[in-house]
C-alpha cells in the first residue's frame, strides 16, 4: 500500500467520526481559495505491549521510506514517543503508554483486550485504522481507567486510528497561528485552553501549537451507550532556529497539554 493510500484511509476514518473536522478543514480551505491544506504531522497512539507497540506502528512508515528523527519522554503521562520524517509527507508522531508504570487494573484490562488482537491483524497497514479489535469494555471500567490515564481510556475505546491531523500554518497564505485561532473561534469552534490557547513560543521553543477540544463520539460500551471525547484537530506553526533552519521536532511541554484535548471536560 502506498503512503497516499494510508493517509487517505486514516483521514477518511478521522473525519467521518468527527463532523467538526471536515467543517474546519473546509472553512480554512475556502479562506485559502482552495489551496490544498498541508499537514504538519499525524499523531498515532498505542500501548508499549510487544504485540502493538510503537515499533509495530512505525514499521509501516519505515518500510515506505520514513526515518526516525526524534525521541520524547512524557514522564507524568507515562508515554514514550518518537517522530518520523519523509520529505514531501507529513511528520508521523507515535506515542506509546508504558504499561509497567500503570496500575495492575489498567495492565490487566489492557492485556485482556490485546489478547483479542489477532497477530495477523498487526502486519498489514490497515492495522493503522483498525479501531477496536476487541470486545468493548464497560463504562465503569472506562471511568476507572480514565481517572488514572485519559490516554489509556481513549485507546481502550477507540483503538487504532489517527488521534489527530495537524494543519501546517506555515503552508497557509491567509493566516498566522494567532489569526487562525481567532478565525476558528469566530466560527464557534471550541479550543483547548489548557496551558493557553497557543502553546509554545516563537523565540524559546520555535514551535507554536493550538488544538480544538475533541468532539464527542457515541461509544457502545458493554453496558450502555455514552458520548466520550474522540479526536481533535491541531494547528501548528514552526519558526527558524538561530541557525536559520526551521525547527523540525516536537516540544514535550507543548505536547503534554495538547494530549489533554481528549480529556473528558469538567462541566
Ligand atoms: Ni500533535
Amino acid at each position: 500500500m502506498t503512503l497516499e493510500k494510508i493517509f487517505k484511509n486514516l483521514w477518511t476514518q478521522y473525519e467521518c467520526h468527527n463532523p467538526l473536522i471536515k467543517q474546519i478543514h473546509d472553512l480554512v480551505e475556502t479562506k485559502e481559495l482552495g489551496k490544498p491544506i498541508v499537514n504538519d504531522h499525524i499523531a498515532l497512539r498505542t500501548f508499549n505491549h510487544p504485540r502493538v507497540n510503537l515499533e509495530v506502528i512505525a514499521k509501516f512508515f519505515l518500510d515506505l521510506g520514513y526515518e526516525e528523527k526524534g525521541q520524547y519522554n512524557f514522564e507524568e503521562k507515562m508515554l514514550n514517543a518518537k517522530h518520523y520524517e519523509k520529505e514531501g509527507y507529513p511528520r508521523i508522531f507515535i506515542s506509546e503508554l508504558r504499561l509497567e508504570e500503570c496500575s495492575p487494573f489498567i495492565r490487566e484490562t489492557v492485556e485482556g483486550i490485546l489478547e483479542q488482537v489477532p497477530l495477523m491483524a498487526t502486519v498489514r497497514p490497515n492495522f493503522l485504522w483498525s479501531g477496536c479489535l476487541w470486545d468493548m469494555i464497560s463504562s465503569e471500567d472506562y471511568e476507572c481507567i480514565r481517572h488514572e490515564s485519559e490516554y489509556a481510556a481513549w485507546l481502550c475505546v477507540f483503538g487504532f486510528r489517527a488521534n489527530h491531523f495537524t494543519i501546517s500554518v506555515n503552508h497557509l497564505r491567509c493566516f498566522e497561528l494567532a489569526s487562525l485561532v481567532r478565525f476558528l473561534k469566530n466560527n464557534e469552534v471550541l479550543m483547548n485552553k489548557v496551558g493557553g490557547e497557543i502553546k509554545g513560543d516563537k523565540r524559546i521553543t520555535y514551535f507554536e501549537q493550538a488544538s480544538t477540544l475533541a468532539c464527542n463520539d457515541v461509544v457502545d460500551f458493554s453496558d450502555v451507550s455514552m458520548e466520550v471525547p474522540c479526536c481533535y484537530y491541531e494547528f501548528s506553526q514552526r519558526y527558524e532556529l538561530p541557525s536559520g533552519e526551521l525547527f523540525n521536532g516536537f516540544v514535550t511541554t507543548n505536547a503534554d497539554k495538547i494530549f489533554e484535548s481528549t480529556d473528558v471536560q469538567d462541566k
